[in-house]
């Protein structure tokens, strides 16, 4: 479910035409729909009800403050994954101990404001790491509550660069060995093991994976249990997947199907760390096209939003539905946008970053396209913004959150001054 739809032919946000506000705030423009945003936490919150979660948004998916704090209205914690990230969840209003803080590689300073924020949960991942944490709170007189972070060893789930609990990735503690690590762990008193934490990867389409994590999980509380850890957290991180392509994602209670008796039967608390779930589809990238051209038998779109607004088609070869904002009559948008309709053509939609990995889409379908007319990258609203740079001297683009027939600016687009602010005089 999306606010995003097409009346008489023009794409509106909620009760608000996309072109008013392209026309408004400028593109490349990042458009997102509050009613969605909602929708997609209460669908987990609510499908998770039972064993009453904690719903930790992860900020690094979209950490705009009005969004953050659109969470953390509607009940949510953060998951975070660096110092300016707690910096931001606390901006945003989130109080600390509904914070997680996850990360291979959190530093001294990171721990010890996490420590002094008094966060609800550092998750742990090395031997190093929990060092650490036991030397700074020692050195504060506190005692840390922590998660081990175990990589489960999963068959691959998801692409390679996003898939975390296969062997030989760097997230995790390795299950073959967690239990002697926690066994040294126990004589520590200023750490206090209370839970596992099992983020498996992103985006996850499958139940499957969730299933064998849980089995392997239920086997490893157990034993951390007889070890002597009170065991009363469970965090199985984030991952579920949304549409990306037409309607393949599953809905939260698929989910929680499979992850809800498991927790039952452990006894904990489970915590969840949802980031692309509920903003990916809530959000969308609009362009307007600056050219077309014919090379090398191929049909280039090129328009206004680049590999620094979007980065994940190049990095990920994600895919994204395209289509116009306002197409000509009978060029509605398809079921499924991978097969060709008749009087489209297809093209590289592509944007002015001088890379040949600059493309939002290849050999795609879509209505002959002109100069000025306006396009709409949908499920952009995860990873989009958030992964953004200033590449070939690119600002960055606005964002807009619309709301019913509202509509406000809540990052205005970067200016050239921008770009080199942090920059020490010359
Ligand atoms: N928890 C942990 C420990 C994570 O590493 C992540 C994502 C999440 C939660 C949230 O996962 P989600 O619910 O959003 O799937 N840039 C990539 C995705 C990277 C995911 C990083 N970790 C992309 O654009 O697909």
């Amino acid at each position: 479910m999306d606010h995003f739809t097409y009346r008489n032919r023009v794409l509106h946000c909620d009760e608000v035409p996309v072109p008013v506000l392209a026309e408004k705030y400028g593109t490349p423009l990042y458009v997102y729909s509050r009613k969605t945003l909602v929708h997609h936490l209460k669908a987990i919150q609510t499908a998770f009800k039972a064993v009453d979660p904690l719903v930790c948004y992860s900020i690094k998916t979209n950490g705009n403050l009005h969004i953050a704090r659109l969470m953390v209205e509607g009940g949510a914690g953060c998951d975070v994954t660096s110092g300016g990230e707690l910096f931001r969840a606390l901006k945003a209003g989130c109080s600390a101990d509904k914070i997680v803080f996850a990360g291979a590689g959190k530093t001294d300073a990171e721990i010890r404001t996490a420590l002094e924020h008094n966060v609800f949960l550092f998750n742990v991942e090395s031997e190093g790491e929990l060092s650490a944490i036991a030397e700074i709170a020692k050195s504060m007189g506190r005692v840390a509550n922590v998660a081990l972070r175990v990589n489960p060893d999963l068959p691959p789930k998801t692409h390679a660069k996003t898939d975390t609990s296969v062997k030989g990735v760097k997230f995790g503690l390795d299950i073959d060995t967690v239990l002697e690590f926690a066994q040294n762990v126990l004589k520590n008193p200023h750490i206090k093991v209370v839970g596992l934490h099992m983020h498996l990867g992103s985006p996850i389409i499958t139940v499957e994976p969730y299933r064998q994590g849980m089995v392997k999980g239920l086997v490893l509380i157990d034993k951390l249990r007889r070890q002597g850890h009170q065991i009363t957290v469970w965090n199985m991180g984030g991952g579920f997947g949304i549409h990306y392509k037409k309607n393949e994602a599953l809905p939260a209670s698929a989910f929680a199907e499979v992850i809800v008796p498991a927790i039952q039967e452990s006894g904990c608390r489970i915590v969840l760390e949802p980031g692309r779930f509920i903003v990916g589809n809530a959000g969308l990238l609009v362009s307007r096209v600056i050219y077309t051209k014919d090379s090398g038998g191929k049909h280039f779109v090129i328009q206004d939003a680049a590999m620094n607004d979007l980065i994940r088609p190049t990095l990920y070869d994600s895919f994204h539905r395209i289509w116009p904002v306002a197409p000509a009559q009978n060029f509605a948008p398809p079921e499924d946008f991978q097969i060709e309709n008749p009087g489209t053509k297809k093209c590289d939609v592509v944007g002015p970053v001088c890379e040949s990995g600059d493309f939002l889409a290849k050999d795609r379908y879509l209505p002959p396209m002109t100069r000025g007319e306006l396009l709409a990258t949908f499920s952009a609203g995860a990873y989009g913004m958030a992964m953004a740079s200033n590449y070939n001297g690119r600002p960055r683009a606005a964002e807009v959150l619309v709301d019913g027939g509202e509509h406000h600016l809540i990052r205005r687009r970067e200016t050239f001054d921008d770009l080199i602010r942090p920059e020490l005089e010359c």
